[in-house]
């Protein structure tokens, strides 16, 4: 298996081109379609953003640049807290409107956001008090574990997109 950097961001544009059929469906659902279909598009633009920024934190340590890795960090909290609050507050709320039965599926994913952000903050305490080293372990089992998080996610919105569509 390809590590966090080597992820493959998976078949986005397809389901964009199908959420964009949308638009021709059930009148009833449109408002409730269009908000998933925005969503969907911001959150995997989110997901693309937090990778970029991990590459920035892995580049900015490898060059030594510890003051770099750290404003990267700075921004990458405030990229998943904005991340963590679309997904469990309009993304997945939406998405159990449309689908009840993904209910189980999607708070498994809601309640790994507490850890992944109580994780990070350990993590850039780690960078401050043990250094580049420890840090670095750290952060690659996190991002490991984050990748593979982002991927269940993309699957499960993939799924329902599929059901949403061949239901109109
Ligand atoms: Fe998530
Ligand atoms: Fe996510």
């Amino acid at each position: 298996m390809g590590g966090a950097l080597r992820w493959n961001p998976g078949p986005r544009d397809e389901w964009m081109a199908r959420m964009d059929r949308i638009d021709r469906l059930d009148p009833m659902e449109t408002g409730l379609r269009h908000r998933v279909k925005r969503a969907v598009r911001q959150m995997s633009d989110q997901h693309r953003n937090i990778r970029a920024i991990h590459g920035s934190i892995r580049g900015a340590l490898e060059r030594g640049g510890v003051q770099d890795a750290r404003a990267a960090l700075d921004r990458l909290q405030s990229a998943m807290d904005a991340h963590f609050t679309l997904e469990d507050e309009v993304f997945f709320p939406a998405l159990h409107g449309l689908r009840p039965e993904f209910a189980d599926s999607l708070e498994a994913l809601s309640r790994e956001h507490a850890g992944f952000s109580e994780v990070l903050r350990k993590l850039i305490a780690d960078l401050e008090a043990s250094g580049v080293e420890s840090f670095q372990s750290g952060f690659d089992v996190y991002a490991e574990a984050l990748a593979a998080h982002e991927r269940r996610e993309e699957q499960i919105v993939a799924t329902l997109v599929e059901s949403i569509v061949a239901s109109g």
